[in-house]
């Protein structure tokens, strides 16, 4: 097929056609090609971009040549025919090679070149040369034809590389959109890094993000979050500054991007990622952006770009910046609450520790003064067969400490039998205790044992004592002088081996100076007398027992819940706990179930806050106090000289600590109503009084 066969005209608007149906910009440059050799009717050629940074050409796309050309022929812009195209603008043909200095050979076979810019607003972005074996291959109309077709292809190929960058940035906008969402979504660093990154390779052709962070105590960059690297990968990631890529991105605070990671010195692989891209590792870009806060840099952000043709990798260098920025937000994050962790699980752990130290009896749980001689109290009456009267106000434990004492003692295998005395109506109580025999009264259809004959051995222990009729004292006191037993209905006597505990909220002594108690039954149950302190006298067991109950009614809800808050603390020391232990036990359990958070916090405890406002008991006397400290004028003058330079920050400083601790303690570390009470948001008021390091 020759030339002359093909009209130029019909060729030109044939190939403007094809190439404009496609969206792709390397198809387009694969028609030129094929159609500006088709209508020179040579046989082959290749297609050139300029790549300006290195002033040379690459070639793209090529027919008829052995695949190596694409590695081997690197024209440098101005040298050979299609360089100087390159670097004139104007097309040429060189009809017999071996007459032009100019030419470079690539083939010995070549006799003929012709070369044609691509040609964007006065700029050369590519060439086409075509080339044939035969010398005069060319004419003029080849040349201006496929000058024509090649400036066509380079508008569309230009127009259409505009489009996918704006289609890259517009992808690249929304996954910043759905980043910054994430960001706010878990207080987990990891987590959240994770999660970003999942988005970003979604979405875009970034791969294998990983973050470093400097690390004060080693002084040195350590890997801290990484896409698809175990624990041990990642504990080699540590850097020295101004080591390897990350090394320097750190100390110069400015984002680098790495070509071609294969190639790279700098490029350390430390962690072996480079794995990851066997297939084709001259293809893998690293691209590293430092992470600021404030104005020092924390650490750096690094993610791998598989590369493809038309990519703008410069884009994809700010969108990297943008996610640092990002990411340092969570970092900061991250801190803030590791610390408020590390603090708080420290006290908790301490808690922790000393409960299992006190669980020597049983589960009552004490460190207080009070709860120490007590425990002293009970492990020296434990083993012997003395009575005893433990007293103390409802719910301070004094079943758990006659339980103690009995499994304590030497009767511990033997039963344990508990006796309500105030539940068990009047009339029963005595065959209760003592038993009956069949017919002794009405009801009675057959001989049953009484608790002290089951108990024989064991035991006793008389809860409520103090609600026990003159009656039934006086048979007691006969069991405990005599040591045995007389069923109802019976006339037969048993020996029975007991230990008697008995328990009461009520004064005995009151009750005997008003004839309801027995005086000598008095004495012999009280050889030893053991009081449980009142909760309110020893606020000091409050934490320990809070962190007690937590676990408990965590472990029955199934709730994960790990402590509480010292806001918390302040709270519960502050309550009277009329109720003592149950009812702060009570509080936790309920507090413990309707909880959403892990750590409880004041707003679990509002029917403690309700209740101290409605109580005027010690926490308002505390507010009371506030109150006229505060009268009192919030600020005496300071010497004025000696805070020359500094006297508004100062005064205003101490007004501002003195305010803030006054609603502290008004509000009884309740801070979101503090902060109300103030007018400001709860944040302020916790930068506040971290920022005049406010003790509360
Ligand atoms: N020191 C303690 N450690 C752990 N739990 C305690 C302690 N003291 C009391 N409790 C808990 O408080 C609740 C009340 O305790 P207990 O029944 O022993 O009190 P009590 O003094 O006998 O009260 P009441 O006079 O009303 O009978 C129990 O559920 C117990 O588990
Ligand atoms: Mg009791």
């Amino acid at each position: 097929m020759s030339s002359k066969t093909l009209n130029p005209f019909f060729t030109i608007s044939e190939v403007t056609m094809a190439m404009n149906s496609t969206l792709d910009p390397d198809q387009v440059l694969e028609m030129i090609l094929d159609h500006s050799l088709k209508f020179s009717n040579v046989e082959s050629g290749s297609l050139m971009l300029v790549n300006s940074r290195e002033s040379v050409l690459d070639i793209v796309t090529y027919r008829g040549h052995n695949p190596e050309i694409k590695k081997e022929i690197r024209l440098k812009i101005g040298q050979g025919i299609t360089g100087i195209v390159a670097s004139s603008g104007r097309g040429m043909i060189v009809n017999d090679v071996s007459k032009d200095p100019n030419y470079i050979s690539i083939k010995k076979e070549i006799q003929s070149e012709l070369a044609v810019p691509l040609i964007v607003e006065d700029m050369v972005i590519g060439v086409v040369s075509l080339d044939s074996n035969r010398i005069n291959a060319f004419t003029e109309e080849h040349l201006k034809i496929v000058g024509i077709l090649a400036n066509q292809a380079a508008l569309i190929f230009k127009n259409l590389q505009t489009f996918r960058r704006l289609e890259q940035k517009n992808k690249i906008q929304q996954v910043l959109i759905e980043i910054s969402k994430i960001v706010t979504s878990s207080l987990d660093l990891d987590e959240i890094f994770q999660s970003i990154m999942a988005t970003i390779e979604r979405s875009l052709k970034l791969e294998k993000g990983s973050l470093v962070l400097f690390d004060e105590s080693s002084e040195t960059l350590r890997l801290v979050a990484a896409v698809g690297l175990s624990a041990d990968e990642i504990d080699k990631g540590v850097y020295q500054l101004g080591e390897g890529v990350i090394g320097k991105v750190y100390e110069s605070g400015e984002p680098m991007l790495i070509r071609s990671v294969a190639n790279d010195p700098l490029f350390l692989n430390r962690v072996g990622y480079l794995d990851h891209f066997k297939n084709d590792p001259n293809n893998v870009s690293l691209l590293s952006a430092p992470v600021k806060s404030e104005q020092s840099i924390i650490g750096v952000l690094s993610v791998f770009l598989v590369h493809q043709k038309n990519m703008d990798t410069q884009t994809y260098l700010d969108f990297l910046q943008v996610v640092a920025s990002i990411i340092s937000q969570a970092v900061k994050i991250h801190h803030l609450v590791d610390e408020v962790k590390k603090e708080i699980s420290r006290e908790n752990v301490l808690l922790k520790r000393e409960l299992k130290e006190k669980y020597k009896f049983g589960s009552i749980i004490g460190r207080s003064k009070n709860m120490e001689k007590l425990f002293e109290k009970i492990q020296l009456v434990s083993d012997s067969r003395a009575s005893v009267l433990i007293t103390g106000e409802s719910g301070t434990g004094k079943e758990m400490i006659a339980s103690a004492i009995h499994y304590n003692s030497n009767r511990s295998e033997k039963p344990f039998i508990k006796i309500n005395c105030a539940a068990i109506p009047e009339n029963l109580l005595e065959s209760e205790l003592f038993g009956h025999t069949k017919g002794s009264f009405t009801g009675a259809v057959a001989d049953k044992k009484g608790k002290f004959e089951i108990a024989d051995g064991g035991t006793i222990f008389l809860d409520e004592i103090g609600e026990m009729d003159l009656n039934l004292q006086s048979k007691l006191l006969r069991v405990l002088q005599e040591k045995e037993i007389e069923a109802v209905g019976s006339l037969k006597v048993k020996k029975v081996d007991i230990r008697i505990l008995a328990a009461t909220n009520a004064n005995l002594e009151t009750l005997i100076a008003e004839k309801k108690f027995r005086s000598d039954l008095y004495y012999r149950l009280n050889v030893v007398n053991i009081h449980t302190p009142a909760l309110r006298e020893r606020t000091d067991d409050i934490p320990l027992l809070t962190i007690h109950f937590i676990e408990k009614y965590s472990k029955e809800n199934n709730k994960n819940i790990k402590g509480f808050t010292r806001e918390v603390q302040k709270l519960l020391a502050l309550y009277p706990w009329p109720g003592n232990v149950r009812e702060l036990e009570n509080i936790i359990e309920r507090a413990v179930v309707m909880t959403q958070n892990t750590m409880l916090d004041e707003n679990d405890f509002s029917e403690i806050t309700e209740k101290l406002s409605s109580m005027n008991l010690p926490a308002s006397k505390v507010s009371e106090d506030a109150s006229t400290d505060l009268s009192n004028g919030l600020y005496s003058m300071p010497n004025l000289d000696a805070i020359d330079g500094r006297a508004l920050e100062v005064v205003v400083g101490e007004v501002e600590a003195r305010l803030i601790q006054y609603a502290l303690k008004k509000f009884r570390y309740t801070k979101t109503r503090v902060a109300k009470f103030l007018g400001i948001n709860r944040n302020t008021l916790d930068k506040r009084i971290k920022e005049l390091k406010i003790e509360y």
